[in-house]
């Protein structure tokens, strides 16, 4: 998937699904159109929670026909590089906080036939990916503290996405938004330059809706904006 005919991507974080009914809800979102699975993977050391585990993945990855993003808010992501290239993941996320040798970390990635995508937490500026961005296909903006489903937006996120669109100009790296988006901030996103915001409690998985009307009035707002 690449930054072209259709600008706007829509992207579901699972996390936010009703994790007993995860095989309709991947079959359907598939069936609506979604560009890819925004999947979080927690180890309880990068942030305060647990979600994931590479059998779920496994799971996921063999009824998805979408392709897998997976978000690793995981304190060691070299670890993970294998098991995760073995369960067909397609893009792998390591946050940028958890390695001092991120470049090494995208070949290993890459090598494992995976595109490398790098998150950073609300605090961290995007200067700091300024060399990087050559080695990377998608950055992910936590607009929340990473952990969990349901925070407030953080409104500094506009000008870090105004600056990374910047920093990345004639590249073909993508760029998402992470965490407590409802649809008018994705869309003030997107004016921004972001090219997808996760799709999450405050949209796909409103539950005053059900998932077929959460997903096309996003996807309408979206094709609008
Ligand atoms: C939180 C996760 C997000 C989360 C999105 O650490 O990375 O993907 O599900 O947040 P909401 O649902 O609030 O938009
Ligand atoms: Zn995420």
């Amino acid at each position: 998937m690449e930054r072209q005919n259709s600008r706007y991507h829509v992207t579901p974080s699972l996390l936010c699904a009703d994790q007993l009914e995860l095989k309709q809800t991947v079959s359907e979102l598939d069936r609506l159109g979604v560009d890819w699975f925004h999947i979080d993977v927690m180890d309880g050391s990068f942030v305060p929670n647990f979600a994931f585990g590479t059998d779920c993945v496994r799971a996921i990855r063999k009824i998805a026909k979408a392709p897998v993003y997976a978000h690793m808010m995981t304190v060691h992501p070299m670890e993970f590089v294998k098991p995760f290239a073995d369960l067909g993941v397609d893009y792998y996320c390591f946050h940028y906080e958890t390695t001092v040798n991120p470049f090494r970390l995208c070949q290993q990635i890459q090598d494992h036939g995976m595109k490398a995508a790098v998150a950073l937490n609300p605090s961290t500026p995007v200067e700091v990916l300024k060399e990087l961005i050559p080695y990377i296909s998608a950055v992910t903006l936590m607009s929340i503290e990473p952990g969990f489903s349901g925070q407030k937006f953080l409104p500094h996120t506009y000008e870090k996405i105004r600056k990374l669109k910047e920093m990345t100009e004639g590249s073909k790296v993508l760029i998402e938004v992470d965490g407590g988006a409802d649809i008018p901030i994705s869309m003030q996103c997107l004016s921004c330059g972001a090219d997808m915001v996760v799709g999450g409690y405050f949209t796909i998985f409103d539950s005053r809706k059900t998932l077929e009307e959460n997903y096309r009035d996003y996807a309408q707002a979206l094709k609008e904006g």
